[in-house]
């Protein structure tokens, strides 16, 4: 395993990006449905809204908790010169 620590920072931080958006507009596409459907096309209706809104918060959770640990100094083991964001 080679993949530097700072790719997997990375690659943490789009997928929080990507999973927080589908959670809000699946969220959204439960209340505000009518919206969501025109927007989407129809491909975002009610049903797979609710559908994926129910478990998309596991993995969610799971990349946040990542991302939290991978950011936060206070958990960091050691810091590496290349990862260092100079301090938060
Ligand atoms: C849904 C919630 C969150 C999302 C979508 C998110 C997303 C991101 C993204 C995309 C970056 C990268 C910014 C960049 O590369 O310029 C970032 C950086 C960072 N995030 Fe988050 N984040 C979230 C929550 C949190 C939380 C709860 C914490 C801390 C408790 C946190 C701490 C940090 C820190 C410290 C950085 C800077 C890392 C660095 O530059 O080395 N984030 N976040
Ligand atoms: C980070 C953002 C969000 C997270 C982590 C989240 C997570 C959750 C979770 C865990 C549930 C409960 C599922 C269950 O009953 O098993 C839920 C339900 C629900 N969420 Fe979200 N949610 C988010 C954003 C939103 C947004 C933006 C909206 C809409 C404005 C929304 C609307 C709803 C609705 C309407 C329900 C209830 C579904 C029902 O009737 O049981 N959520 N959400």
């Amino acid at each position: 395993m080679t993949m530097s620590n700072r790719t997997i920072s990375k690659v943490v931080h789009w997928l929080l990006l990507v999973l927080t958006v589908l959670l809000v507009v699946t969220g959204l596409g439960i209340t505000e449905y009518q919206v969501i459907t025109a927007i989407t096309f129809g491909v975002l209706g009610k049903a797979a809204s609710f559908k994926l809104h129910l478990w998309l918060w596991i993995p969610f959770v799971v990349v946040l908790v990542a991302h939290v640990l991978l950011t936060t100094r206070l958990f960091r083991r050691r810091r590496t010169a290349k990862s260092d964001s100079g301090g938060v």
